[in-house]
């Protein structure tokens, strides 16, 4: 029986991490979150306390709970203030695996990376492979970078993978996120036309599902090779105007689309695309969801009660 903690379940990633280890937990391991507070819908699922901005709790905790795998979803994302961007992304990460090390035995470890430790990434270079230089414009990619580089430069015995997520949605998304924010401005009692706040609408992405993406995490903990990052994505890239148009669509309302200029100013890359032969080649990962299903279930977990959710799939 192996033990499995995991860090930021009451999240959005966390939880589908969550999810899907219970699901996939026949096998009788015993499962542990690690957090500053228990999340709502834990069954039997143990919880011990502590926050990864105070390193004797968590390395107390850490003793207690004994893990051979770890998947490390906790993080801060914008619009965090930088200063909590790095104290948990960087600082954070760096600490846990501090109080992982006093373990002194090999524990398997993931963390969850991000798209954004790249910053813009020319359009020659996409799909973008894993060893391609990171220059992130932004605190927080520059905070996730600087955790990425804490976790590779593990000198043993812990083996740590790094996941770097592209762009998850999926239902529960949260508002911070374009699709989220639509999502909830469509299912929002406002009268017809709905005024949505856009960002660029051209801006292309490369999106996977939150629930593909946890199972990603999972399989990178039990299977990835140490010291490597692996890409998560669909290996497509999408605009975000192509998610609007569906979620519009399946709420069946009007909308009226309001460019932000502040979002627009931002230096956001163009493109971004993950090239996923990596994680589908070592590990046999690649995502079973499409968009259309992502953004169907995004929909359906807050549309109004009563409302009737069309298909845009068969
Ligand atoms: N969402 C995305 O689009 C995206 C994309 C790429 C990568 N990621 C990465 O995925 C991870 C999770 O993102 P998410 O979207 O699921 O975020 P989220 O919904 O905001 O969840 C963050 C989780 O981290 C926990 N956490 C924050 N500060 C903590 C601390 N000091 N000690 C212990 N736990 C703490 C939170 O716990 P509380 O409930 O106690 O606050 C929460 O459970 C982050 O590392 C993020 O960088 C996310």
């Amino acid at each position: 029986m192996a033990t499995w903690l995991i860090t930021g379940a009451r999240g959005w990633l966390g939880g589908y991490v969550l999810d899907a280890l219970e699901r996939a937990s026949g096998t009788g391991d015993r499962i542990v979150v690690l957090g500053r507070s228990r999340p709502e819908s834990l069954r039997g699922v143990l919880f011990v306390s502590a926050d990864l901005r105070e390193p004797e709790g968590l390395a107390r905790a850490v003793r207690e709970i004994e893990p051979d795998y770890v998947v490390h979803a906790a993080g801060k994302t914008p619009p965090a203030p930088d200063a909590e961007l790095y104290e948990t992304n960087f600082w954070g990460t760096d600490r846990l695996l501090s109080a992982l090390r006093t373990l002194d035995r090999p524990v398997r470890v993931v963390v969850a990376g991000s798209a954004a430790e790249l910053g813009p990434v020319a359009a020659a270079d996409l799909p973008v492979v894993e060893d391609h230089p990171c220059r992130p414009m932004t605190a927080y990619g520059r905070s996730k970078m600087m955790a990425t580089a804490s976790a590779l430069a593990d000198r043993g015995p812990l083996e740590v993978v790094v996941g770097r997520l592209f762009n998850p949605i999926g239902p529960g998304m949260p508002e911070s996120l374009a699709f989220g924010r639509f999502a909830a401005q469509l299912a929002s009692p406002a009268a017809d036309p709905v005024p949505l706040l856009a960002g660029r609408l051209d801006a292309r992405r490369d999106f996977v599902d939150v629930r593909d993406a946890a199972r990603a995490l999972i399989e990178l903990a039990r299977r990835g090779t140490p010291r490597r990052v692996y890409n998560i994505g669909s290996g497509r890239s999408r605009t975000i105007r192509e998610g609007l148009d569906l979620l519009v669509r399946l709420s069946g309302r009007s909308a009226r689309v309001e460019v932000d200029p502040d979002a627009t100013r931002r230096r956001e890359p163009d493109d971004s695309r993950a090239c996923i032969d990596r994680i589908a080649g070592e590990i046999g990962w690649r995502p079973s969801t499409t968009f259309e299903r992502s953004m169907e279930d995004l929909w359906a977990a807050v549309a109004p009660r009563g409302c009737t959710v069309l298909p845009l799939t068969a």
